[in-house]
């Protein structure tokens, strides 16, 4: 009874910012993103049959915490499908790619997670029970269980099963995109996702106009995501991600992820533009710009990071899905 699954992370070209509903992670809006290969995450789960705690080890410490809680929970509700004969669990889960990159490991974490602990407890693969299990432990990881371009569906469902990630053009629809991930900063964030989209939701007069007009630009984009038209992409790309941090600029307190080497990196994008470079930025919620690119100018959006403060240049393409493999960690 164990399993193993790989999941890459994910970057969104339409940003999910905000709960409807806080325990089944459900969104306002509808999100669109891009797998990140080759970055993954490799997971391990074993279902013991034996009563006890689960054991859960991820990037080889212990887990603690709210995050050793949210693996629980995952857990808890495969056993609830599957039957308390499953027993506690033992889990390991590695990343290539460190935590404090900025990117969530949480997307691709939960997804590998997922699409494990239910090829362990024996049921066949299922993308959409797989999205709506790892959408439980971090919304995003909703969007990792397939590969090239997926949305996140909002739903209109109060127990959420309309709202799960479903791909919309797989790996090979566009070969030619990067994604280049600038490290401005290592620092942990002082609010997290979690956090702060709640205070958002919560204190911002300006996210009701949001979730509004995210959910009109996840429509939007794919028209021009299936005419792999990369200004169309980068513009709007752009604009959401201006507005998801002009929303939780607007929050009490206010909240601002950006650093002066991150506004640095998004002037350089804007003047070399003028020159012919074809490249445009995403953020997350966090300092670190995500720049996209193709492979013409992967070499020039490179270096317009590297010189205004990245010390590293995570270089990205689109990944694919989630996959079962036979190379266990345990
Ligand atoms: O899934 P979470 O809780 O890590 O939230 C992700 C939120 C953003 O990264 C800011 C946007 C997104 O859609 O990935």
């Amino acid at each position: 009874m164990n399993a193993t699954a790989t999941a890459h992370p994910n970057i969104a070209l339409v940003k999910y910012w905000g709960k409807r509903d806080e325990e089944l992670i459900l969104p306002h809006q509808s999100s669109l993103s891009v797998t990140l290969g080759p970055l993954q995450v490799t997971t391990t789960v074993e279902f013991t049959g034996k009563k006890g705690l689960d054991q859960i080890e991820l990037n080889g410490k212990v887990a603690q915490g709210a995050e050793r809680k949210r693996v629980e929970e995952a857990l808890k509700l495969v056993r609830l499908e599957g039957g308390k004969k499953l027993g506690a669990a033992v889990m390991i889960s590695r990343g290539d790619f460190p935590a404090a990159a900025g990117l969530a490991s949480s997307a691709a974490g939960f997804a590998a997670l997922a699409v494990a602990a239910r090829a362990a407890a024996g049921f066949k693969r299922d993308t959409k029970a797989e999205s709506i299990l790892a959408r439980r432990g971090s919304g995003s990881a909703s969007r990792s269980i397939e590969g090239g371009f997926v949305r996140w569906n909002r739903g209109k469902r109060a127990d959420g099963r309309d709202s799960f990630g479903e791909q919309l053009f797989g790996q090979a629809h566009w070969p030619d995109l990067r994604l280049l991930v600038g490290m401005v900063s290592r620092e942990e964030k002082e609010v997290k996702s979690r956090d702060g989209m709640r205070s958002t939701v919560e204190t911002s007069p300006y996210y009701p106009a949001w979730a509004k007009d995210a959910e009109r630009e996840a429509k939007e984009i794919v028209r021009f995501v299936k005419r792999r038209d990369l200004e169309a992409v980068g513009e709007i790309a752009e604009r959401n991600a201006w507005r998801m941090h002009a929303s939780a600029m607007g929050a009490n307190p206010p909240l601002c992820y950006l650093k002066p080497a991150t506004l640095a990196v998004i002037e350089a994008c804007r003047q070399v533009r003028q020159q012919g470079v074809g490249v445009w930025f995403t953020l997350d919620a966090g300092p670190n710009p995500v720049l996209l690119t193709t492979a013409k100018d992967e070499a020039r959006a490179a270096a317009i990071v590297r010189e205004h403060g990245a010390t590293e240049v995570v270089h990205c393409v689109p990944g694919g899905d989630a996959q079962v493999i036979e190379q266990h960690l345990f």
